[in-house]
């Protein structure tokens, strides 16, 4: 079928133009990412404050590696001249060859997304979630191009983490493995290729339990957070304390990916109380200013 001749076809010189769909914490990182690389960015978010938001944090980080000679500041300029935000769909898909999507983690809303993209994306467009765990058979499985969708996923910050899981969902076809694995490579990353579409993939199948383990050490009394960072980041080695790490990632994304785990795989992924605690009251990690820590 059509579909198959364009996937087999488009090759990493043929990719350009790259839409980041979200200007969270991680679509704006990714976003960043594709500039530093040379490609073309559209990022779209929902409203017009999301995207500014995204883009003064793109400026923001751009200047902090210029700052530590990480870039020059050229290079930093350029890559924010890549950029464009916006929040109408149509125009920030219409030239994509490939679009790295990174709305929130839940499934419902990503269905809606893909519907929608579905609608105004090109035919040779390759699409690709940067979800942390849902199943991306699923998420192909609402497009009309299932063989050409995979799992995309960064960490973060993603200009500072080398990794990207490459997820081949049940529909993904080989070629469009290679060029999203040749696309990582073009970005400075390293891309590992993850055969099972289950939840969590590999890397958040060991970490987020992590988080988990450490809130529930909390919960239960028998530590404290400084206690089980301290010893997290100092005697077992980790970059960031257990805490640290889940502010730095968004206790919303732990505890979603914790839900979705706990859904498919059982009990032994039941998030704690005091992450609900922490969605509840809004106090999500270094992007609200307060999580375990603060960041006032
Ligand atoms: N862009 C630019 N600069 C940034 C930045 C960003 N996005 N984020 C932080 N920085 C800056 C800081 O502001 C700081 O600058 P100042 O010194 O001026 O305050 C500087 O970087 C710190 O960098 P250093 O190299 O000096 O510090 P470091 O060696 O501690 O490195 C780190 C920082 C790379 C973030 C390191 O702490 C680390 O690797 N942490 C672990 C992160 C991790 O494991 N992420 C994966 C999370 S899991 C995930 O994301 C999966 C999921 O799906 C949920």
């Amino acid at each position: 079928n059509r579909h198959r001749f364009d996937a087999s076809d488009m090759k990493l010189d043929d990719v350009e133009h790259i839409t980041v769909l979200g200007a969270g914490n991680m679509g704006h990182g990714i976003a960043e990412v594709a500039a530093l690389a040379g490609y073309d960015v559209r990022m779209r978010d929902i409203k017009e404050e999301f995207v500014q938001d995204g883009y003064e944090q793109i400026e923001w980080s751009l200047g902090k590696l210029a700052e530590k000679d990480r870039i020059s500041q050229e290079e930093a300029d350029e890559a924010l001249e890549r950029v464009t935000p916006l929040v109408d769909l149509e125009s920030a898909v219409e030239d994509a060859d490939v679009v790295i999507e990174a709305v929130p983690e839940k499934m419902e809303i990503k269905r809606d997304v893909y519907e929608e993209l579905e609608e105004y994306a090109p035919e040779h467009t390759v699409f690709t979630s940067n979800t942390s765990s849902l199943s991306i058979t699923d998420l192909s499985e609402v497009t009309e191009r299932p063989e050409r969708f995979c799992g995309m996923h960064f960490f973060n910050p993603p200009v500072r983490m080398d990794l990207v899981e490459v997820i081949s969902g049940g529909h993904t076809d080989d070629e469009t493995l290679d060029l999203i694995e040749e696309l990582a490579e073009s970005m400075d990353k390293t891309p590992v290729r993850v055969r099972k579409d289950s939840p969590g993939f590999i890397v958040n199948r060991v970490l987020v339990p992590l988080m988990n383990e450490a809130a529930w050490i909390v919960e239960m009394g028998d530590a404290t957070v400084a206690e089980v960072d301290s010893t997290t980041k100092f005697d077992i080695g980790l970059p960031m304390g257990a805490f640290e790490l889940a502010d730095q990632v968004g206790i919303d994304v732990g505890y979603h990916v914790l839900e979705y785990m706990h859904d498919q795989l059982g009990d032994a992924y039941e998030p704690c109380p005091v992450l609900v605690e922490k969605v509840e009251a809004e106090e999500l990690g270094k992007k609200t200013g307060k999580g375990f820590y603060d960041y006032e």
